[in-house]
């Protein structure tokens, strides 16, 4: 048991994360969502294992994934995934949110399926929290504040629209993601980002997603603690 206990940078820290989809149910058999996969979060979150941390992931629908020494919580929709990170919030020391959620929810749900006959002819969206920004709100003022980290999955002026996240969501750091790069974003088992701090340190990392995890929570490890208030 002993070669077990390792002290790591991140011993006795408690690191919450979102990661995958999340699906937006119109009817029982039918959803909007997107092709995250998971891979980025589940990296970050195995890397911040190793290196000591108590991991929690609120984790959208992926598929069977190693959930060994993860606390992880299934959720589906946007709205069960702020609640699950809401309630948590306010106990960790780190929380980054990787996940892709859905922006939008069909207005209704439909409590059968929905027969082909009837089909609407306008699907009438309407939006879903934005789990990090209320997060963000949550904590701010508090005493302990954690550390906030967001993602910025973008397809055009990437570091522009990244930074313009990092102020709005009052974040110290944010992961910018250009989808569009082979051998980034969705589903691969690489990716290449740019990470950006409130306090002005921007880092290109790239590698597979494990390393690029690693990066990422380097960087965070260099950074000045957060200022309360
Ligand atoms: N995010 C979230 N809840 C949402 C939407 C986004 O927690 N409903 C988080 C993501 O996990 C990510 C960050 O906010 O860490 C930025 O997500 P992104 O989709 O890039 O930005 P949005 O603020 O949703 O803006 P837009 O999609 O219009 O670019
Ligand atoms: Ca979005």
């Amino acid at each position: 048991a002993a070669a077990r206990i390792g002290q790591g940078p991140l011993t006795g820290k408690k690191v919450l994360l979102t990661a995958g989809p999340t699906r937006e149910f119109l009817d029982p058999v039918r959803f909007i969502s997107n092709p995250s996969t998971g891979k980025m979060g589940l990296a970050l979150a195995e890397a911040a294992r190793k290196l000591g941390a108590k991991v929690t992931v609120v984790l959208g629908p992926v598929g069977a994934v190693d959930r060994t020494g993860l606390e992880v919580v299934d959720v589906v929709s946007a709205e069960d995934m702020a609640r699950e990170v809401l309630s948590r919030v306010e106990a960790v020391d780190w929380f980054i949110a990787s996940a892709a959620v859905s922006d939008w929810r069909p207005e209704t749900r439909a409590p059968q399926k929905v027969k082909k006959g009837e089909s609407p002819e306008v699907l009438k969206l309407v939006r879903t929290p934005d789990v990090l920004a209320e997060a963000s709100k949550k904590v701010a003022g508090a005493p302990r504040r954690p550390l906030l980290v967001g993602f910025a999955a973008e397809t055009e002026r990437v570091l522009e629209h990244a930074r313009e996240k990092l102020e709005r969501k009052n974040l110290d750091a944010i992961v910018a993601n250009d989808v569009t790069v082979p051998g980034a974003g969705f589903g691969t088992d690489t990716n290449r980002v740019t990470v950006l701090s409130r306090t002005g340190v921007r880092k290109d990392l790239e590698g597979t997603k494990l390393q690029v995890a690693q990066g990422i929570l380097e960087l965070l490890l260099s950074l000045p603690p957060a200022v309360p208030g």
